[in-house]
């Protein structure tokens, strides 16, 4: 297993690169993170490569048995590049070029930027190729920014058009461009659609598309680079979690192993249900075991620092991770630097370079690590239960979100809370995923449906899946049009409804629903209501308000073998969540092995020889959770009785 820290040997005077790596080696690293941020010593002047620094540092990591994945980089582009090709420099809105400095600058389809990278990519792997210790690569640091409105950006997104569209008629038919007179009679004519509040929904969402289609190009052109030079080594890349620019799935296609970076702790502690939702959808987007490649080591802030880390907090951090199928824990960074924008932003080291209370977490952590390793070995998290997490619908709706409030993200999140409360794994899976591995789907915010999509989910649940969705699923097809259907459209046999018609609410404005068993209590309904005609759907919730109560707010459907559950509208109470979820369960009968006490999170890694229960504590009380009786909880090397109490922010890992 791989654990360790990112590491800036050139931060630092070579004098001290041994008193580092022995340090790490004490703490029972094994791995470091470097350089994605030093192409200007790697590369002092255009075309002429330097990499004797770079060798020691290496050689100085070597001596203390720490392994190096070394990085593309191409995330700070050096002040020659600027200086020589301003072309290189994203153009903003206004039509200013980025000022150099802080990081990320550059346009992504520049030919001069794109050259540059391939170059520097192509010297670091003929150098590197063959460095003992080196062991694999992250391109380029966090892609996802800038956006650029240059005219090469322009020529680019016209070149992609025309691929995707191939004729003229098809890219009017698509946009829908008779309204407004917006017809287009050449792809020259085309232009950016930069602001996305006001230009053709159906052109923002194709520009948004295209950004993400450069980034994957960029990253390709490295990929190959690094695939032929160096055959030993994998490649991954720093993903964000739920960063929302970039289609992550595609993202991670050209990578042996997705990774990502992990910044949780802010302000109160509470608990981290997003840390558990992007760790599902970072598993999600190779259908396996991801890295962790910058964990949060302390406060954290460019101006204003965070909140620092509770004792046990750090710990807690990674342990949250490895139950999600986190195989490799690097934490961002090793010591603070006292230079430049990230002096306030700690590493597991201070100013002052002393191993302190930070680094005898993780070092206890990483020692932990060790007596797990067998156990976890081959093991990952199965689940019953997915969620459909789609970038389509995500941009549709920041383009257009339909009722105001609406937002992707936290329509997905309202279900996945409620997943997290119920102690069941779940997967965050593409709309290409094989929906026949789940006994539920839950499809939340759906806005983007096209018909292949449609026919599938009607298929899972025609042969036993529980699929639910909610508000204004499948309003558009795959370029952004209205479907010319009542809605549910296809999904209509699925979940036995008709909706003629639909309101946006205010957020302050209400209405009360009261279900029924098995969702039986009162709720309160606002932004947005479908204005739900069941037909063969049974109406498991409706609304008291006159103007409503011809409408159901939940329903439940048979059809074929399995279950539509259909949510019509975004309600105030957790419990409301709770409790359509409880349903959904018991519909698809997935039962929770631990149902956890609030505050407590469970998640369970499963493998060949081993079945792995985790509980976490994220608050600052203990916790009593009743679990399995007579099974081994591995950190302390225990029988478990029927009742496990978790010390703040505690953890446990069963071996069921
Ligand atoms: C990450 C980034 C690191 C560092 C860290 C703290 O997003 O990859 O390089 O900047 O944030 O700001
Ligand atoms: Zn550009």
């Amino acid at each position: 297993m791989y654990i360790g820290v990112d590491y800036y040997p050139e931060h630092w005077p070579e004098e001290r690169w041994s008193t580092d790596a022995r340090l790490m080696q004490e703490a029972g690293f094994n791995v470091v993170r470097l350089g994605e941020f030093d192409w200007v010593n790697m590369e002092p002047e255009d075309g002429v490569f330097t990499f004797a620094k770079w060798d020691r540092a290496l050689a100085a990591l070597a001596e203390r048995g720490l392994s190096a994945i070394l990085c593309t980089p191409t995330a700070v582009m050096p002040a020659w590049v600027a200086h020589k090709h301003p072309e290189t420099l994203a153009l903003q809105k206004d039509g200013t070029r980025l000022t150099w400095g802080v990081r990320k600058n550059n346009c992504f389809s520049s030919g001069t930027y794109r050259f540059l990278s391939q170059r520097i990519t192509r010297a670091m792997a003929e150098h590197f190729a063959d460095t003992p210790n080196v062991i694999g690569w992250q391109t380029d640091n966090e892609f996802g920014n800038p956006f650029c409105y240059c005219a090469s950006c322009r020529a680019d997104f016209q070149h992609w058009l025309r691929r995707k569209y191939e004729t003229l008629d098809e890219l009017n038919r698509a946009w829908g461009t008779h309204f407004w007179g917006h017809r287009i009679q050449s792809w020259e004519e085309i232009t950016i659609p930069d602001d996305a509040t006001s230009h053709n929904p159906s052109a923002c969402l194709d520009w948004q598309r295209h950004f993400s289609w450069m980034n994957v190009r960029f990253q390709h052109e490295q990929v190959e680079i690094l695939r032929a030079g160096c055959p030993r080594h994998f490649i991954t890349h720093n993903f964000m979690g739920l960063f929302p620019e970039l289609d992550y799935y595609d993202l991670a296609k050209d990578l042996d192993v997705v990774s990502w970076d992990n910044y949780p702790v802010w302000g109160a502690p509470e608990v981290r249900y997003d840390s558990s939702m992007a760790a599902d959808l970072m598993r999600g987007l190779l259908a396996r075991n991801f890295w962790i490649m910058e964990q949060t080591a302390g406060p954290g802030g460019w101006g204003a620092y965070g909140r620092n880390p509770r004792p046990g907090e750090l710990r807690n951090v990674c342990y949250q991770q490895l139950a999600h199928g986190a195989d490799a824990q690097v934490w961002f960074r090793w010591r603070t630097c006292t230079a430049g924008r990230e002096q306030y932003w700690h590493g597991l080291l201070g100013h002052d370079g002393r191993a302190l209370r930070r680094y005898q977490e993780a070092a206890q952590t990483a020692g932990e690590y060790r007596t797990l390793e067998k156990a976890l070995a081959g093991t990952t998290v199965k689940a019953d239960v997915a969620i459909l997490y789609d970038y389509d619908s995500l941009w549709a709706v920041r383009i257009q979100p339909g009722y105001g409030g609406n937002d992707y993200t936290t329509a997905v999140r309202r279900f996945y809370r409620a997943l997290f409360r119920a102690g069941v794994n779940v997967d965050l899976i593409p709309p290409t995923a094989d929906f026949s591995l789940y006994k539920a789907v839950f499809a939340p915010d759906l806005c983007v449906l096209p018909d292949a999509l449609a026919e599938h989910l009607a298929a899972y649940v025609k042969r036993g899946g529980v699929l639910l969705s909610d508000c204004r699923t499948g309003v558009k097809d795959a370029t952004g049009l209205c479907h010319e259907r009542t809605l549910p459209g296809l999904l209509a046999p699925v979940f036995g409804i008709e909706i003629q018609e639909y309101d946006a609410v205010p957020g302050n404005v209400t209405h009360a629903i009261s279900g029924r068993a098995p969702i039986a209590g009162s709720f309160n309904a606002t932004l947005s209501t479908d204005w739900v005609i069941p037909g063969t759907a049974e109406v498991l919730a409706s609304y008291q308000d006159w103007h409503l109560q011809a409408y159901a707010a939940v329903t439940r459907n048979r059809c074929g073998d399995g279950w539509g559950y259909y949510v019509g509208t975004v309600a105030k109470e957790d419990a409301f969540y709770d409790a359509v979820v409880a349903a959904v369960l018991a519909s698809a009968a997935v039962q929770a092995l631990v149902t956890p006490p609030a505050g407590v999170e469970v998640s369970r890694r499963q493998g060949p020889k081993a079945d792995l229960l985790f509980l976490i504590n994220h608050t600052e009380e203990p916790k009593a959770v009743t679990v399995p009786a007579g099974k081994t909880e591995l950190l302390s090397g225990k029988k478990t009785r029927r009742e496990l109490l978790l010390e703040r922010f505690g953890v446990a890992v069963i071996q069921l």
